[in-house]
């Protein structure tokens, strides 16, 4: 049974008693892995989930278990309620309205919804089915020539999308680089230019666990009117952020790296935008009126979710929001900070690393990727495995980045705000001894 949080005091996750009583609500760090207790540092791909999550969305399965948005009976009248609670709690989490928050399967879906939507603007407006007609936004319709401007940082869910738009409008991608660092190289900045329409970043790298400079990127956006969208992903689990007052127009983000179940992300995106954005799927639940030769949609959000609802993962994505405001979203930074520190200090301790990214806490999550001299990365993650440390391994869906910072593949530690100073000291003494394992002693 999982403790309610309302009067339960807010814990000090700088204190051992208070990273304790955290971690005794999340069940599975009970695991024993490999006959040694598990050491969680893959919450850059998924983070754990609380028995408050767990049990939010198995009530709903037990209790109400209905369709939303259809049938007048009273389950369906009760989930309609839990799903858009739902969605209230996550849109004021992140800042936004109620009505600019669209539901999707993922941020990856959420990316692909804009990048699409911009798709169906352009083809209406080819077709001479007008934007004016369709009352879609202006900004949306790309012209051969347009540029739409990424960063060499981001994650393929934020690249594959842009490049497939790119081909199929005539627009042409270009991007801002990466420094040897791994932040976004601001002396590019000039590579957003008056044929600038679009600007698609991330906010946090997955990789090197960079925090961009919003603002400046913002600023040069705004400058020459384009639209801009953020990849918040590996920020809005990690600490505080307010996406209108980051002055972005959309962005997106997942539950499942937010202590939330899987199959369920979000898009936000500003009313203006959302107002003249044509949908993305079509079908039920976001139409108004249906002729056998036309179809007139619904207002957002719902234009934007066709389809049966993820209704129990949006019942228990709320109850992962009001876990992180329970813990605080300060004290979470604050923790994985002092954390990333403690790893960071720990990997420059261990001969033969090279971390990718900066390699000081300072503007940065505790995402971070490294190479093993002389040792391949699914080789290291074996030896780590082997000692009850689950780390991710691989490109990270991030191949250019890699690239930049001459790597093919790299191992990645990734905190979340359950872990400790003592999982990443049984990390760092488990990694002293991949080099040693392979026989590697050189360099
Ligand atoms: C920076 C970043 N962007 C996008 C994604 C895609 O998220 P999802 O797979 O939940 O759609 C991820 C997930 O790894 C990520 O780290």
């Amino acid at each position: 049974m999982a403790t309610p949080l309302t009067g339960r005091p807010r814990p000090d996750l700088a204190s051992e008693a208070g990273t304790a009583a955290v971690r005794a609500d999340f069940p599975i760090l009970e695991r024993e892995v490999r006959g040694h207790p598990l050491v969680y540092l893959d919450s850059g791909a998924t983070s754990l989930r609380p028995e408050q999550v767990v049990e939010a969305e198995s009530r709903f399965y037990r209790e109400t278990n209905a369709a939303v948005h259809r049938g007048a009976h009273a389950l369906a009248e009760e989930a309609t309620d839990a799903y858009e609670q739902g969605r209230a709690a996550v849109a004021r989490f992140v800042g936004g309205a109620f009505d600019e928050l669209l539901i999707t399967r993922n941020a990856t879906e959420g990316l692909n919804l804009l990048a699409y939507s911009m798709l169906a603007a352009t083809l209406d407006e080819r077709m001479g089915d007008g934007v004016a007609r369709r009352g879609a936004d202006p900004r949306l319709v790309l012209r051969p020539g347009d540029e739409i401007l990424v960063t060499e940082a981001e994650h393929h869910a934020n690249l594959v999308p842009w490049q497939r738009l790119a081909r199929w409008t005539g627009a042409k991608l270009t991007w801002l680089g990466v420094t040897d660092e791994g932040r976004i190289d601001l002396g590019t900045l000039d590579r957003i230019t008056e044929r600038t329409r679009v600007v698609a970043f991330t906010h946090a790298s997955n990789v090197t666990g960079a925090i961009s400079p919003v603002r400046e990127i913002v600023e040069a956006a705004n400058a020459v009117g384009a639209l801009t969208v953020l990849d918040a992903c590996q920020s809005v689990p990690h600490f505080p952020v307010d996406l209108p007052a980051l002055g972005v127009d959309a962005a997106a983000f997942s539950a499942h790296k937010m202590l939330g179940p899987t199959g369920v992300g979000a898009m936000w995106a500003n009313a203006d935008l959302l107002e003249g954005m044509p949908p993305f799927m079509t079908g039920g639940s976001m139409v108004e009126v249906v002729t056998m030769e036309e179809s007139t949609f619904l207002p957002p959000p719902a234009r934007f979710e066709a389809g049966s609802q993820a209704t129990a993962q949006v019942a228990a994505w709320a109850a992962a929001v009001e876990y992180l405001e329970w813990l605080g979203m300060d004290e979470v930074a604050a923790h994985e900070h002092d954390l990333t520190a403690h790893m960071l200090a720990g990997l420059a301790g261990v001969e033969g690393i090279r971390v990718l990214g900066p390699t000081t806490a300072t503007e940065r999550v505790g995402a971070v990727c490294f190479v093993v001299d002389g040792v391949h990365p699914h080789d290291a993650s074996q030896v780590l495995d082997d000692a009850g440390v689950a780390v991710r391994v691989g490109h990270h869906c991030a191949q250019p980045v890699h690239r930049r910072l001459g790597a093919q593949s790299s191992v990645r530690a990734s905190l979340g705000p359950y872990n400790t100073r003592a999982d990443v000291d049984a990390f760092i003494a488990a990694l002293a001894g991949v080099r040693p394992f392979f026989g590697v002693t050189h360099g």
